[in-house]
């Protein structure tokens, strides 16, 4: 079966296509390389357009003969979503309506959808299960939230079958070292304090280190992205099998502060990231940490490579080359 990839030139979805064709299926990425990269297309064919261009997705799905959609597309600053939100409306909700629209237009049926922990917002308790409050604290997760909602009511008028995956800190490349992480402007932590440890980069702001955690900085809970990878390619599955529309967290249940990931990263380079503390970030809550379960046991998902030292180990090769 074809799939289309929006978004498949990006991080995760160039990672997801090399998991998609690992399994069989063959992706079209449509990508407006934006933010993607088209030397990360490896696996399957490269359609260049913009899903702002509406009219011309009924018609692209049609010619590409696909059977189902992974949607990665979408704009993923949170910090920028506060200044521009009018920019994360359209790209992530309004382009994604016209891709669902496209959809029952062409008769496809089966989405899998790149939400986000952020649709949580700040934590009320750690591990977060799937039935945490959805309150988010930024237009980001707001634009997320809002798709999640429109797939539950366009599945139950249309017969959308949906899978919404809400990742948390992805991280790590191909341990292949085919693709990477990639962007520009980077802001994620790993790729900036493996930069740093490089030399590439001046030394990591440490953003906050008053946080009331063991020592003081923010726990996240990262998760490789080959893992998230799989993970979409099950959730295909299970929708292809019949299964029912789910929302599911990917992430591992264990978190790292700032400062662990910065010792590991260490010891991954083999020498010290220099670092300076700095004010917190605004908008970033203390702990975030996945209770993962519903997709372990749902989707039979488990995560093999989402140990810290495999993420970084990963993302070193990558950044090395
Ligand atoms: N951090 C620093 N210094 C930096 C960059 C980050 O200390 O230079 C800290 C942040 O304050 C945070 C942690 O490192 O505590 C991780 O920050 P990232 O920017 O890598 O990731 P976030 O947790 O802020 O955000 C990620 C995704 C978002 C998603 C969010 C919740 O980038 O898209 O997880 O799932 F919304």
């Amino acid at each position: 079966m074809k799939v289309l990839v929006a978004g498949g030139a990006g991080y995760i979805g160039a990672h997801a296509c090399k998991a998609l064709a690992k399994a069989g299926f063959q992706p079209v990425t449509v990508d407006n390389l934006s933010a993607g990269h088209p030397e990360a297309v490896r696996w399957g064919k490269l359609v260049e357009c913009d899903l702002s261009d509406h009219a011309a997705l009924p018609g692209l799905i049609a010619a590409e003969e696909v059977g189902a959609v992974m949607h990665f597309a979408a704009s993923l600053n949170v910090g920028e979503s506060v200044e521009m939100p009018a920019k994360y409306y359209a790209n992530n909700v309004v382009n994604t309506l016209a891709l669902l629209d496209a959809m029952r237009e062409t008769g496809l049926k089966a989405i899998v959808f790149s939400s986000s922990a952020a649709t949580y917002g700040t934590p009320e308790r750690v591990p977060m299960p799937e039935d945490h409050p959805q309150r988010p604290i930024n237009p980001y997760g707001e634009t997320k939230l809002a798709v999640e909602r429109a797939l539950k009511w366009y599945g139950e008028a249309y017969g959308l079958c949906w899978s919404a995956l809400r990742y948390f800190n992805a991280a790590g490349a191909d341990p292949d070292g085919e693709i990477g992480e990639a962007h520009d402007p980077e802001f994620h932590l790993i790729p900036l304090v493996l930069e740093a440890g490089l030399g590439k980069r001046p030394p990591v702001k440490v953003f906050g280190t008053d946080y009331p955690t063991p020592d003081g900085t923010a726990i996240r809970d990262y998760v490789h992205v080959t893992d998230l990878a799989d993970a979409h390619v099950l959730a295909l599955k299970h929708l292809l099998d019949g299964g029912r529309s789910i929302a599911a967290n990917l992430g591992t249940g264990r978190g790292y502060s700032v400062r662990e990931v910065l010792d590991a990263a260490g010891t991954a380079l083999g020498r010290p990231v220099p670092f300076e503390n700095a004010p917190r970030r605004a908008g970033d809550p203390p702990e975030l940490v996945a209770d993962p379960s519903l997709a372990m046991e749902t989707l039979g998902w488990s995560p093999t490579l989402s140990d810290l030292p495999t993420i970084l180990e990963t993302a070193v090769g990558w950044h090395r080359r």
